[in-house]
């Protein structure tokens, strides 16, 4: 499905993405785990097209997608969620999911006349609602529901775009506890043919999603393996229990 090899990524002389190869299966939810600065969003730039990869090759669903921008990206069904919110404040969630939906499509040019009385559109609006739990906010302003209803919308505006490989950056963050648990059951119903990789930070909600996990470190891949493989590796708990990273030092002692 997805397929990236050798990736690597400079800015003016740092390396922050190093000789970089990992696979993902169709269906696969993989889990990207490594410290603040290890060039994980760096990752989900250089997949999505926003930035350039200096040298290396990504394969997706069969076709070299390396030299492509990110609207062409797009196209090819790569979706991302933004590890900041990234919303129209003042339009409520219904049209914050229709403009995304209908930037996907191209259809933007009918989309303020008539774009509700699309049957298919409102359908698919609605059903990702129901997706990322939002079907009772659905004509809430943005500016009026929690922070935590936005992350979910973050997530919705990716899906709207109905994505072959969803990637999702940090979903929870910010989010309590009771959220995560919203996103946990969000993420397990999210239907396998949808590819994902999650960069997420809280690990229970990590380690329970994920088929497979990689983690990175200073832009290279240290490990990669299942939860449990991952969870009882040495040099994977020396990265987290080592660097004095408070995110990862307390979700560890729940672990
Ligand atoms: N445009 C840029 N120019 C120069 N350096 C950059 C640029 N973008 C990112 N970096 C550097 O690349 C490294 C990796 O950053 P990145 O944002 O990918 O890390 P991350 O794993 O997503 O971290 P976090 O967990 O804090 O989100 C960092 O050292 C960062 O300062
Ligand atoms: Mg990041």
């Amino acid at each position: 499905m997805l397929e990236v090899k050798h990736l690597s990524k400079d800015y003016g002389g740092i390396t922050v993405i190093r000789d970089l190869s990992f696979t993902v299966n169709a269906g696969e939810r993989r889990v990207i785990l490594g410290p603040n600065g290890a060039g994980k969003t760096t990752l989900f730039h250089l997949l999505t097209g926003v930035e350039k990869a200096s040298s290396g090759s990504i394969t997706f669903a069969g076709n070299n997608i390396s030299k492509m921008n990110a609207v062409e990206r797009a196209r090819v069904g790569i979706a991302r969620s933004y590890q900041k919110n990234n919303l129209f404040e003042h339009l409520t969630i219904r049209e914050n999911l229709m403009l995304a939906a209908a930037a996907a499509t191209g259809k933007s040019r009918w989309f303020f006349r008539d774009v509700t009385n699309q049957a298919d559109m409102k359908t698919r609006i609605e059903e990702t609602a129901e997706q990322v739990a939002l079907t009772d906010q659905l004509d809430m302003m943005v500016s009026a529901v929690s922070y935590g209803n936005r992350r979910q919308l973050e997530v919705g505006l990716a899906l709207a775009t109905r994505p072959a490989l969803l990637l999702m950056d940090e979903p929870t963050s910010g989010v309590g506890p009771a959220m995560i648990d919203t996103f946990h059951q969000l993420l397990e119903t999210l239907p396998r043919d949808i590819t994902i990789l999650i960069i997420e930070h809280d690990m229970d909600l990590a380690f329970s999603i994920a088929d497979h996990i990689t983690v990175l470190n200073f832009g290279e891949k240290v490990f990669e393996g299942t939860p449990e493989d991952t969870r009882g590796n040495p040099s994977v708990r020396q990265i987290y229990l080592g660097n004095g990273d408070e995110t990862y030092g307390a979700s560890n002692d729940h672990a």
